[in-house]
């Protein structure tokens, strides 16, 4: 296995095309659009893990607001996950040490993992005013009121 950030550009149009599709399949994630899976391929902001050349997981590291990130649409396939594959993925992506790193989510395991690559719990609340806004700008409306109204999903940060 092994995680690139790079791809070649006329892998783009089919590992976009994967990727969506895997999003759409689990529940968990919220979906996403074409165009902007393909942006954040384009960008590098996506960390994919490949076996044997078969893409099999990938997170997305997305920047809020000057040097904080937030990782976003982390999966791996639903036969090959609790091999390790999500942590590495996560650890890459979390592998710049001058960048503040969160994750928002609603399940333990997730917390898990996180909580065993540094991060910790934290209240959305004591975030700052403009970390705040830009994270709510950066999201779907679907995704806010989810996040925000409907269920309580746990806040975590590596800074
Ligand atoms: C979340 C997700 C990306 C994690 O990926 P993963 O590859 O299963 O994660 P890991 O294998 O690194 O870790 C999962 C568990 O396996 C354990 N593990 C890690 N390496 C292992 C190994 N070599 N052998 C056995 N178990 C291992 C981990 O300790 C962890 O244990 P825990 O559940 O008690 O915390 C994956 O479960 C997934 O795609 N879920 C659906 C989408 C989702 O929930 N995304 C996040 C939304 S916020």
């Amino acid at each position: 296995m092994h995680i690139e950030n790079k791809i070649r550009k006329d892998q783009i149009g089919k590992i976009s095309s994967q990727i969506y599709t895997l999003i759409r399949e689990e529940k968990r994630l919220t979906s996403r659009l074409r165009r902007d899976i393909r942006k954040l391929l384009e960008n590098g902001f996506f960390f994919l893990a490949f076996d044997n050349g078969h893409l099999i997981g990938f997170i997305a590291r997305e920047n809020i607001y000057k040097n904080y990130y937030e990782l976003k649409s982390w999966l791996v396939v639903p036969g090959l996950r609790n091999k390790g594959v999500g942590t590495s993925l996560l650890k890459k992506a979390t592998s710049e040490k001058d960048f503040k790193y969160l994750i928002m989510t609603f399940y333990d395991d997730v917390i898990g993992i996180s909580k065993r690559q540094g991060f910790r719990i934290t209240s959305f609340l004591k975030l700052s005013l403009p970390l705040t806004i830009k994270i709510l700008l950066t999201r779907n409306p679907k995704s806010v009121i989810k996040h925000v109204f409907k269920k309580k999903s746990t806040t975590l940060t590596k800074w």
